[in-house]
């Protein structure tokens, strides 16, 4: 059997990889602490399974429109325009299985062999993957703990040459926690307009900030029209298994969008469009709660690991994770991973995971509850107590 060629260009997630060592240490009978997770630990609320429920029975169990329904881009519309502050309209939502689709309809539409995408690394591993998938060159931009997890602006605007055709940004971000402000926005959207480029916005953990107002690149002067937005239900509302998302973009983009979604997946579930409608406009006190909660343990979990000898650690803005830099132990992030894992029980991902850049760090989630956070930061302190630094 012979794969198409570009199928050597996909690469592999490394959460997967940690997990299985995890799972068989489990297996062995040792306890492990997941913190390798990048979901909530979070049930989906309860009024958004019950719209499901009600769906099914009202037989919700047909195909919609490709690109969702109306009833559902009106809300997703609606729902964008309260909370970035700029008016969007149905016909410019595309709604799929996930915000992940997005990432892909994005490149697929505008990036091809001879056009370079710039994607911020460290990040999240599916932007290199599908930029080099559609043949694409990646060219990473470095996300600095110096700069709280920005850019460099300078070493930003030196990437950009005549082939560039996309940015990708990512804010808050996986895996680092950081946000872009709004100067970095005013930055992007400069050189974006300058060279006509095309903007993937990430903004899947928007509603996941603990300070101020979350503010869109497509609220910016100039750049609603060659932003295309990614969002969703799996990390707001604890809904990552119903494969819910949708992409905000203008007419023209959606309606090419809209035959890629016809295309690969006929359309998003119609009993889980229909919850979507819910979460949207039911209450948001889970949303709020959940976010409180993770408010509390991250402070937990930054407090703690600034404690340990060779771990020091930002706290993060935004999403669900730390990303202490663990250079003084000495030890390279894959290399401490492990060690971490099999030594303390303890299972989170090395920061090389997610790019080049990434080396020197770990990613720690903290979907995971106080007690556990506060057991994995003690069997943490132990097992490094054993390395000579
Ligand atoms: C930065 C980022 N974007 C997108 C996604 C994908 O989200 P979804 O589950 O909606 O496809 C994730 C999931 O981990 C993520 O971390």
């Amino acid at each position: 059997m012979r794969f198409a060629r570009r199928m050597d260009k996909l690469g592999v997630v490394a959460s997967l990889e940690v997990l299985a060592k995890a799972t068989q240490l489990e297996e062995e009978g040792k306890s492990i602490i997941h913190l390798e997770i990048g979901e909530p630990d979070f049930n989906t609320p309860d009024n958004i399974k019950e719209a499901c429920k009600k769906a099914v029975d009202d037989n919700y169990t047909h195909y919609s429109p490709p690109a969702g329904f109306k009833k559902l881009r009106q809300a997703i519309a609606e729902y964008v325009t309260k909370e970035r502050g700029f008016q969007v309209a149905p016909e410019e939502v595309i709604v799929t299985t996930g915000g992940k689709p997005i990432m892909y309809y994005a490149l697929t539409l505008f990036a091809e062999r001879g056009d370079e995408v710039l994607y911020p690394n460290p990040g999240y591993p599916v932007y290199e993957s599908v930029i080099n998938f559609n043949g694409a060159k990646a060219i990473p931009y470095p996300l600095r703990e110096s700069e709280n997890f920005s850019f460099k602006k300078d070493v930003f605007k030196s990437l950009i040459t005549p082939r560039t055709k996309m940015i990708i940004i990512n804010s808050p971000a996986n895996p680092t926690g950081g946000i872009l402000s709004k100067d970095d926005l005013e930055t992007i959207a400069g050189i974006a307009i300058k060279n006509d480029l095309i903007v993937l916005s990430d903004e899947i953990y928007s509603r996941i900030l603990y300070k101020g107002e979350f503010i869109s690149l497509a609220s910016l002067p100039g750049m609603k029209e060659r932003t295309i937005i990614l969002d969703g239900l799996s990390k707001t509302y604890a809904m990552t298994g119903w494969r819910l998302g949708w992409g905000i973009m203008n007419k023209d983009i959606a309606k090419a969008m809209n035959k890629l979604n016809g295309n690969i997946i006929s359309c998003a579930p119609t009993m889980g469009q229909m919850a979507a409608v819910e979460a949207l406009k039911g209450s948001q006190g889970p949303v709020d709660e959940m976010v409180s909660e993770f408010k509390v343990r991250r402070e937990l979990l930054v407090n703690g690991l600034n404690k340990i000898p060779g771990f020091k650690c930002l706290l993060p803005e935004g999403a669900f994770y730390a990303f202490p830099n663990i250079k003084g132990t000495k030890k390279n992030s894959k290399e401490l991973a492990e060690y971490l894992l099999y030594e303390a029980g303890v299972a989170l991902l090395p920061g090389n995971a997610f790019g080049k850049y990434g080396e020197g760090y770990l990613r720690i989630s903290y979907a995971n509850s106080r007690e556990n956070l506060e057991k994995a930061v003690a069997q943490i302190d132990k097992a490094i107590s054993k390395l000579d630094i």
